[in-house]
């Protein structure tokens, strides 16, 4: 991704391998700061992951296969290794689909840095495929409404919602992005935008109330998100909000897509109901910027997901090409992944 720095534009990842370090940009300090976290072991990874330094389906997946192909580097017990990294998160399918990539690479005698660096580097040629597919779905003077950051940040470099976005503007169409600021956390207001900015996309920020206000009245042309687990079904887990957006787009005849890699198909789990959804810190609703939003002694509620059924969904953008939901099982690449995983999800 092109990251504006004092030194000049600089084209970086979200997070890579380098002497024996897994680093990452820290997205905790972004858009106030570039600063970069370095995990010196998988302990550090874990905390990387749980504490969101890095966040976003494909790029904790891409930590956890560096993360594990460290751990073997420094000749740590790798099932303990497997077991803290699997407990970090519950709902992103591509985390438990990098760990799991690792331990058969081991399993085979492969060495698990090379497979994890290969997965990474192919990871981002897949981004950038789902960005050509999906830019076709983008019209000169497209409007598009996405939820979370789904960029660069999230999947190593390009993004799935945003790769399709990347590749329109830069082929020369005009596009303008509303981005939800996405509570709690924020990652529309802080990552999204950030990307947007440092790409030249032209956007605004909204409260995420305000998506079906623009909805309704014929401001949005289509809706990209991407996705953190899409069953079997097509029913898909992502950021907390996405659910009501889709409900929102579908009342009002927008096209709602889902632009996610091949590593985020969870065909072991049927439907969204086996989806394993992450409840996190009370404090995260409680509190804006360290300060308090409510009157002290009130609890909160904090999913950090939720799940829309498939009937929303107008169509899966992937590297493969762009399907309906009643086309997923029909795809070998999805019968295949069905087999290896013996019918069963991971992560729950
Ligand atoms: O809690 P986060 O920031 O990890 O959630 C991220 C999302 O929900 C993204 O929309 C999703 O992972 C797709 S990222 C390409």
């Amino acid at each position: 991704m092109k990251v504006i720095t004092k030194e000049g534009t600089k084209d970086i990842w979200a997070l890579w391998y380098e002497a024996g370090l897994v680093k990452f940009i820290d997205q905790r300090a972004l858009p106030e700061k570039l600063e970069f976290f370095n995990a010196k072991d998988y302990r550090d990874v874990a905390f990387a992951i749980k504490d969101m330094v890095v966040r976003g389906a494909p790029a904790i997946g891409a930590a956890g296969a560096l993360g594990m192909a460290q751990a073997y580097e420094q000749r740590r017990d790798m099932a303990e290794v497997a077991q803290v990294l699997r407990a970090t998160r519950p709902t992103a399918h591509d985390l438990f689909f990098g760990i799991a990539l690792i331990e058969n690479a081991i399993k085979a005698s492969e060495d698990p840095v090379k497979a994890a660096k290969v997965f990474v580097e192919d990871l981002v040629d897949r981004c950038r495929r789902i960005g050509e597919n999906g830019a076709k779905l983008i019209k000169d003077g497209a409007r598009i409404l996405t939820h979370c950051n789904a960029g660069a940040l999230a999947t190593v470099d390009y993004g799935t919602a945003l790769a399709p976005m990347r590749v329109a503007h830069r082929a020369g169409k005009n596009i303008f992005v509303f981005v939800d600021e996405t509570r709690p956390r924020l990652q529309g207001a802080k990552l999204t935008a950030w990307e947007l900015k440092q790409e030249g996309i032209p956007h605004a920020l909204i409260a995420d109330n305000a998506a079906g206000h623009y909805l309704s009245r014929g401001e949005v042309d289509l809706v990209i998100t991407g996705a953190d687990r899409i069953t079997a079904s097509g029913d898909f887990a992502n950021k907390i909000g996405t659910f009501e957006k889709a409900v929102v787009a579908k009342a009002c005849g927008v096209p709602f897509y889902v632009a996610a890699p091949i590593s985020t198909f969870d065909p072991g789990t049927k439907d969204g109901k086996g989806i394993p959804i992450e409840e996190r810190d009370q404090d995260e609703v409680l509190f804006v910027g360290g300060k308090a939003i409510a009157p002290e002694g009130t609890k909160a509620r904090n999913p950090a997901f939720d799940v829309t059924p498939h009937g929303y969904v107008k169509a899966f953008i992937t590297e493969a090409g762009i399907f309906k939901p009643s086309q997923l099982g029909k795809l070998d690449w999805m019968r295949k992944k069905r087999r290896r995983t013996g019918g069963r999800g991971r992560g729950r």
